[in-house]
């Protein structure tokens, strides 16, 4: 495994957000590209398939929040690689898991078949179970990259939740035990939060922690700045999956690079389903501007979160 990259960036504050964001996006790709295992490494098949995974596709949502969030309280950004790396890799083997035929049975992710269609449905396992262990192997390295060991040892707790039986993972169950039930609102908003929202969360909540200096004894504007976000990850967290849900209704598959319409056919229930479409897009329009509302505090310094913000409700796939 070699080292991502340590050039400086430069700062957020001095880049139209459309730069920022093609940079930050340019530095996720190549952190990906140097921390993965090379596709020839043995066992080369498991490696071509995780790298198949990760690689050449996806919005990196995940690892800008890192960036965003921890630009601006000033984060080392070697050690913001590390974080940005960890979330997506947890984000990348979700996806592989979530698409196997147990689940929701997808033959297409980003534009390309799935890795189950494509390396077969164990591999595809095992890929997911890689993803994961790599994820948390490149984020307890952090202190070698400008993070203090007790805010890395923050960090791994925080991503552990989040993927697990409480986060993702959990909201995954939830997800599966309701197909063709009705959820109330409330169960609804629980199941969201879970499955996509504590990932969004903890991208924001690393990518802050790295800017905290000692993990142990957080500054009083660290932990005003943490608040802030805390409030902003829990609108785009939420945000993002009713966004999904909409565009699972209103997007085509040449577009989303997945499939369309795989919620109704395979009945289940979403923001769409349960208020329709009109109300769920309303409802994508308040949680962002509770997102935008949360991080006023931090003026100028959180003007890439405000344009996540906006990408994360406005977009297209
Ligand atoms: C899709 O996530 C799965 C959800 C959590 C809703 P993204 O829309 O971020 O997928 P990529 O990474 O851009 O492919
Ligand atoms: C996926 O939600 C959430 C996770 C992968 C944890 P969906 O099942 O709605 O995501 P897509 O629509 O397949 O990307
Ligand atoms: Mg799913
Ligand atoms: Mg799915
Ligand atoms: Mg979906």
């Amino acid at each position: 495994m070699s080292q991502a990259s340590t050039t400086a960036v430069a700062p957020a504050s001095s880049l139209p957000f459309e730069h920022w964001l093609a940079s930050r996006g340019q530095r996720a790709e190549q952190a990906l590209e140097h921390l993965l295992p090379p596709a020839a490494a043995h066992p080369a098949r498991l490696h071509e398939a995780m790298r198949y995974a990760v690689l050449g596709g996806g919005k990196r949502v995940r690892p800008l929040l890192v960036y965003a969030a921890g630009e601006a309280g000033g984060a080392p950004a070697a050690a913001l690689d590390r974080a940005a790396c960890a979330v997506e890799l947890v984000h990348a083997y979700s996806l592989v898991h979530d698409d196997l035929p147990c689940m929701d049975d997808d033959v297409l992710r980003r534009g390309r078949p799935t890795v189950h269609v494509r390396y077969g449905e164990a591999l595809a396992m095992l890929v997911g179970d890689a993803l994961q262990s790599l994820a948390f192997e490149v984020l307890a390295a952090a202190p070698a990259h400008g993070t203090s060991a007790s805010a890395t040892a923050a960090m791994v707790a925080e991503l552990a939740r989040a993927a697990g039986s409480t986060g993702m993972a959990g909201g995954q169950a939830i997800d599966l035990a309701s197909v063709g039930a009705a959820l109330g609102r409330e169960a609804l908003e629980d199941m969201h939060r879970r499955k996509t929202g504590a990932l969004l969360r903890a991208s924001v909540r690393l990518g802050g922690l790295c800017a905290c200096g000692d993990g142990a004894a957080p500054t009083e504007a660290c932990a005003r700045r943490m608040q802030a976000l805390d409030r902003y990850a829990d609108a785009v967290g939420l945000a993002f999956q009713v966004v999904d849900d909409i565009l699972d209704v209103e997007g085509d598959a040449a577009t989303l690079g997945k499939t369309a319409g795989k919620d109704a056919q395979r009945n289940k229930p979403t923001y769409v389903s349960a208020l329709g479409l009109d109300a769920a897009r309303r409802l994508a329009g308040q949680l962002r501007e509770q997102a935008h509302a949360a991080i006023a505090p931090l003026g100028e310094a959180a003007r890439s979160l405000a344009g996540l913000a906006d990408l994360i409700v406005l977009r297209k796939s």
